[in-house]
């Protein structure tokens, strides 16, 4: 019974789409709070970028930054989470690509925003059964020192932190099989060589601009304190702002849109590097083409919350905009961009169904309920199998190997 209430529970995880109110009240001042209050009292209303960066990843008091956020105690779960199989297929699709540039050595994983590190546990693991490790490092960009040591904790035998300012990275350890592991604040820090670079739901933890079509054109909406004290509300901006000169383009039709700058700047950093260093990119997130509109949600404790509430407690999220990401990424042609294709086509490709078969024969009846449910939820196109869809960016050079190899799982 306790089980069937879990899956049911688990079932409102997912972060689904809502639209968000226009003016709210904030009941308990905390910290984010009251430095949000004072900085837009004191030098005027930010941008919606600002206020997401805040409340996400403000060293004092930001949503990732202290605490546990994933699974059934926390605010969402994500594919990791749910089962192995996810975790499996990312792996087998890295070194199936791989293997098509000669598997190059020394290499690194680089996993962006890599949670509780379950994702990466699944995808060492599969390195190492197909005897890959050799010569492996894995780089982990995780802004949240909480986070940085829960994923040592699952990843790691031994590992420390580096307090030391010129350093990179800022913790360092050594995986259950030997592997390396260092942990950077940025992909500017992460080293320059062969890399297997995964991101499965960063992209949509990164702040957004936001802008409403109006009569004089586009204006972009900013966050401004409320009639009450601690209370924040949406205000449009009455002219032109910095992002709304630089991120609208001359053919946008859509009467709301939001723009994310920082995932731009990250997608043309992994361009470059696939085409210097060499490398695969797989992204994975959910997302539109280029037709989403108001996207921006808040989750709490797997409810949809108000984005403006008690800001810290809560995770804050957009869709993500592929056709602006492939668009980026594919200018200068230095990468191939592959996708985006739905998680359900992906995962289907890359053989999901045989790994459940073959795990289901040895599950317990517990385990068996658990796996199916996983399945369910990251296949039903009701649920995740839409919503969510992955990407890929190879580098140019590789053109004719793919034309007669294609991409596994979006061909
Ligand atoms: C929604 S969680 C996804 C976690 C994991 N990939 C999964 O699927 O379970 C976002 C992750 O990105 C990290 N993160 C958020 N913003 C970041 C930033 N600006 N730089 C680096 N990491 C960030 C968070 O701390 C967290 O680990």
């Amino acid at each position: 019974m306790q089980f069937t209430r879990f899956l049911l529970r688990l079932k409102q995880f997912t972060r689904a789409y809502n639209t968000v109110k226009i003016q709210n009240n904030v009941g308990d001042a905390n910290l984010i709070t009251k430095q949000l209050y004072n900085r837009i009292k004191a030098t005027g209303p930010i941008t919606l970028a600002d206020y997401m960066k805040e409340v996400l990843v403000n060293p004092l008091g930001g949503f990732y930054m202290h605490k546990d956020v994933f699974g059934s105690g926390g605010d969402f779960i994500t594919s990791p989470e749910l089962n192995q199989m996810f975790g499996e297929m990312i792996a087998v699709w890295c070194i199936n690509e791989w293997s098509k540039t000669g598997c190059p050595k020394p290499f690194q994983i680089v996993e962006l925003g890599p949670g509780r590190g379950s994702l990466m546990q699944d995808v060492l693991r599969v390195f190492k059964h197909f005897q890959s490790l050799d010569s492996c490092s894995l780089s982990l960009v995780e802004v949240s020192p909480y986070l940085s040591n829960i994923q040592a904790g699952a990843l790691c035998t031994q590992f420390n932190d580096i307090n030391n300012n010129s350093s990179s990275y800022y913790k360092e350890g050594k995986s259950v099989d030997g592997v390396p592991v260092r942990w950077y604040r940025s992909i500017e820090d992460v080293p320059e060589i062969f890399s297997i670079v995964i991101a499965h739901e960063f992209f949509d933890a990164l702040p957004i601009h936001k802008f409403l079509k109006t009569e004089n054109g586009y204006r972009e909406i900013l966050i401004d304190i409320g009639e009450k004290e601690g209370c924040f509300r949406y205000i449009i901006a009455r002219n032109d702002t910095p992002a709304s000169r630089t991120f609208i383009k001359q053919s946008e039709t859509r009467n709301h849109l939001e723009v994310c700058p920082d995932g731009l700047v990250i997608v043309q950093t992994l361009a470059s590097r696939l085409e210097s260093f060499g490398g695969l990119a797989l992204i994975a997130d959910y997302g539109h083409l280029g037709e989403g509109t108001d996207t921006f949600r808040a989750f709490k404790k797997h409810k949809l919350h108000d984005p403006l509430v008690q800001p810290g407690t809560a995770d804050l999220t957009a869709d993500v905009d592929f056709a602006n990401l492939k668009q980026v990424a594919l200018e200068g042609d230095k990468v191939l961009a592959f996708g985006p294709v739905l998680q359900r086509d992906f995962l289907m490709k890359m053989g999901i169904e045989h790994r459940f078969k073959s795990l289901e024969k040895n599950a317990s009846k517990t385990q068996l309920e658990a796996l199916k449910f996983g399945y369910e939820m990251m296949l039903d196109e009701k649920q995740m199998g839409k919503r969510f869809k992955f990407l890929s960016l190879l580098p140019a050079v590789l053109k004719k190997i793919l034309d007669k190899y294609p991409v596994a799982g979006f061909s």
